[in-house]
């Protein structure tokens, strides 16, 4: 049996084509020619000839390769999930075997090494934080020089008052003679409004410091005045005895008896 060979025509490169795909060439007729007629000049010489087909029963049909139209690259990385699933990569998760500890004991201690560490420094960074805002907030040197007074007691007379000021408030210093000090002693303490003996309220008998501020609204009370010969506040009449406490009027509380000491060498009384 005789096979008959077709031609090929190898189409030029085009730079368009169809919506179909077939490049277009419009320089080439496609239609088949005349019936009988396969001599004639025209397009689709490649179409196999009636009387060969009958002949042998078998037909090549001829197939036109066209190149690829147009301008192109080639693509030779993909990240669509159906080329890596094709790929046989699509859902695979990665093997992180190499990467895992060989020893799990130790990878834990080493993982308490570091949380324990982390923690050292950041209570380190804490602290050091906190004490540079209490340093800020912490009063400075001269305002603790003026937190402190001292008062020369050569300079006060038995029988005399003295007051100072002293962080923006009067304080009344009473060198008491021993007459004041017996009969601020011989109070009965249960008769007192705010019960406080004389001895709870001096360090030395024969001194006596207190904040000059009445305990009622915060007038200043005047001295060698009242009913107890003590201090008599004008503002609505109250009266304190020789050692300072309430006795009569509105005020509530003994006169506040603040932080102070002696400084014998230097026979000075420090306030604060
Ligand atoms: S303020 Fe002193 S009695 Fe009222």
């Amino acid at each position: 049996m005789a096979l008959l060979s077709t031609s090929r025509i190898n189409l030029l490169p085009t730079s368009r084509a169809l919506a179909s795909g077939v490049p277009f060439a419009p320089k080439l007729a496609l239609s088949l020619p005349p019936q009988g007629d396969h001599h004639a000049a025209g397009p689709r010489s490649d179409v196999v000839p009636k009387w060969a087909a009958r002949a042998t029963g078998s037909v090549n049909v001829s197939r036109v390769s066209a190149p690829p139209t147009g301008i192109f690259s080639q693509r030779f990385f993909s990240t669509s999930s159906r080329a890596l699933a094709a790929a046989g990569n699509g859902s695979q998760v990665p093997d992180w075997t190499p990467y895992e500890a060989s020893n799990a004991d130790s990878n834990r201690t080493l993982s308490y090494f570091m949380v324990g560490s982390l923690g050292v420094l950041a209570a380190s960074g804490a602290k050091s934080t906190v004490a540079d805002i209490l340093s800020n907030m912490a009063a400075s040197a001269d305002v603790l020089a003026l937190a402190k007074i001292e008062v020369e007691m050569g300079s006060i007379p038995e029988g005399k008052n003295l007051i100072v000021k002293w962080r923006g408030k009067p304080v009344f210093i009473r060198h008491r003679t021993a007459d004041e000090i017996e009969e601020a002693r011989a109070v009965d303490i249960k008769s007192l409004r705010d019960p406080q003996t004389d001895e709870d309220r001096t360090q030395r008998p024969e001194w006596l410091v207190m904040l000059g501020v009445c305990t009622h609204l915060g007038c200043v009370p005047i001295g060698e005045a009242g009913d107890y010969g003590g201090w008599f506040c004008p503002c609505h009449g109250s009266h304190y005895d020789i050692s300072g406490r309430i006795r009569r009027g509105p005020a509530p509380l003994n006169l506040e008896v603040p932080e102070y000491a002696f400084n014998d060498e230097e026979e000075k009384l420090v306030i604060g």
